[in-house]
């Protein structure tokens, strides 16, 4: 399989970003930053993964993210894109619960997600394609215009109960 590999061929997981992907998200980001799905690419302020591959990224699941709600600025994330329809609800209502009402969500998928509260307005869509006749994934700019206190202590309870289970 080898001897097949291209002179120029570069070698890297296919979903991590590349520079030209990396440059415009950090051109978006403003203010107290977090990467939910930081993957190797550690753009933020805080930078999070459930498989951290650096000291730098904390450990923590997109579901239930470990964070105060209206803590952050700008929210980026890049969830793993074959989960399944039912499974994307949750982590993006997450990033909206931890960012700031005033804040930008930065989300990269193949889908477009939404929050049927109408917590957040949908400001921007770009087509990200790697390669020509390649496949597409979407990058989101939304802006955070309300809060959800029901959500938001319905999930801190959830997570104060985890870590208790965790001591
Ligand atoms: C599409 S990749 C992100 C790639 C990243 N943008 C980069 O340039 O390296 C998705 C990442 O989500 C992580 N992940 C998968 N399930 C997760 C979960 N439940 N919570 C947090 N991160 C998760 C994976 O470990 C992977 O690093």
């Amino acid at each position: 399989m080898e001897e097949l590999l291209k002179k120029n061929t570069i070698l890297q997981k296919c979903w991590v970003w590349n520079d030209t992907v990396t440059n415009f998200v950090k051109g978006k980001i403003q203010g107290k930053s977090l990467n939910v799905c930081a993957g190797l690419n550690p753009i933020c302020d805080i930078n999070m993964d459930l498989d951290p591959k650096d000291k730098s990224i904390l450990k923590g699941d997109m579901r239930l993210l470990p964070f105060d709600s209206n803590s952050f600025d700008t929210v980026v994330s890049d969830p793993p894109w074959k989960i399944g329809y039912y499974e994307r609800f949750k982590p993006f209502f997450e990033c909206v619960r931890v960012c700031k009402v005033g804040g930008r969500i930065i989300y990269n998928a193949t889908w477009i997600p939404s929050c049927p509260s109408g917590d957040v307005k949908l400001i921007d869509v770009y087509v990200r394609q790697d390669n020509d006749f390649s496949n597409t994934s979407i990058i989101c700019i939304f802006e955070k215009i309300q809060d959800n206190p029901d959500y938001n202590s319905k999930q801190e309870l959830q997570l104060s109960q985890d870590m208790r289970g965790k001591e």
